[in-house]
């Protein structure tokens, strides 16, 4: 059985900061209760006609492959999380095939929203441990802010979400090198309709109508404080599963690295585990939540910041719509 490592990570935000002051002259929010409620000070939102999920994921991925010393030509298949995807068909992930001009391998979607970028890396993983694929691009990227109700309406959920891209190239190696050691993978869809978007849907007669258009159906619906519940107990429970699964200790983890949903889920995680500040890798006051980029963003970062060295014990962890919750252990 093989092992799959990550050999490199990358990422791409867009050039627009979007501060609080802005979004206060949009609605009616302001500096301090963002700040105090998210951590947030700043986000990246796209600029329509500029960026796509498609052509920042590409940036993404060619810093990925640069990085892992990796050739376009040499990438076997391609896992794609997104919700954002650029079309409501095909997929994301045979535009970003044609973008960097890789031949006809395959490329999958995972839809699973804050969760997606570890359900595709565990996906990536399973392939590269039975021997089938021995290079996979892993990405995850979205354009979350054509979504938000900018309006006082949608406040709660309109400060939060962001845009931006990050990827991995996942490798084969050894057994007894560093790499992938367990995912963990839940859902609850008793909960789905806390953090959703309806349309386009494909139940109604049409998949978006006038009425859907003034009921706001496009827009990004949560019910944030029964996410904040949820999540902060569920982060828990899946970092502390694979802890155990590997009969490892809190005490052994290096990096924590955990989506970046809202500042204060983070620290409530770091406090639960007891974990110093250095070893927990938080952007979210800089980036917002890019759903399924934040983990592949923060990896690239963290890497870029000397934070990851050979060996390290790293945690990423994510919960989100659905729900669906996750976490990934791996030596780096
Ligand atoms: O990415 C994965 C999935 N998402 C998450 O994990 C997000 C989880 N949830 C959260 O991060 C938080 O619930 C939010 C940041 C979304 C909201 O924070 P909260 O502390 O749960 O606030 P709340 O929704 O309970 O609202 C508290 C008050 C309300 O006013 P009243 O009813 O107390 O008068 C809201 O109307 O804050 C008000 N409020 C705002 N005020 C200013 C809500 N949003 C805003 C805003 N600016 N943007």
């Amino acid at each position: 059985m093989n092992k799959s490592r990550i050999l490199g990570a990358g990422h791409f935000v867009p050039e627009r900061i979007v501060t609080n002051e802005e979004l206060s002259q949009m609605m009616n929010t302001n500096d301090e209760w963002i700040v105090e409620r998210t951590g947030i000070h700043e986000r990246r939102w796209f600029t329509p006609g500029v960026d796509t999920v498609t052509n920042m994921s590409a940036k993404a991925s060619r810093m990925a492959m640069e990085r892992a010393g990796v050739a376009a030509q040499d990438i076997d298949f391609i896992v794609f999380a997104t919700i954002t995807s650029d079309y409501f068909l095909p997929g994301n992930g045979v535009l970003l095939q044609r973008e960097l001009g890789m031949t006809s391998i395959g490329a999958l979607d995972v839809k699973n929203a804050c969760s997606g970028f570890l359900y595709a890396l565990s996906v990536a993983d399973q392939f590269i441990k039975t021997g089938m694929y021995k290079k996979i691009l892993v990405v995850g990227a979205e354009i979350q802010s054509s979504a938000l109700d900018k309006s006082d309406e949608g406040r709660s959920s309109a400060v939060i979400f962001a845009d931006g891209a990050g990827a991995v190239v996942l490798g084969a190696t050894a057994q007894d090198q560093p790499g992938i050691l367990s995912s963990h993978l839940h859902s609850e869809g008793a909960y789905a309709e806390e953090l959703y978007c309806i349309a386009p849907s494909s139940s109604g007669s049409v998949r978006i109508s006038q009425e859907m258009i003034d009921r706001g159906d496009f827009f990004l619906k949560m019910n944030g404080n029964t996410v904040f519940k949820h999540a902060i107990v569920r982060f828990m429970e899946v970092i502390n599963e694979a802890l155990d699964h590997n009969m490892l200790s809190k005490d052994d983890i290096d990096l924590l690295i955990p989506h970046q949903a809202n500042l204060r889920i983070s620290q409530y995680v770091q406090q639960k585990l007891g974990l110093p500040d250095e070893k927990v890798f938080n952007n979210i006051m800089y980036l917002g939540n890019t759903t399924a980029g934040t983990i592949p963003i923060a990896l690239s970062q963290a890497w870029e910041q000397g934070k990851l060295k050979e060996g390290d014990l790293v945690c990423l962890a994510a919960f989100g719509s659905g729900f669906t919750w996750a976490s990934v252990l791996l030596r780096w």
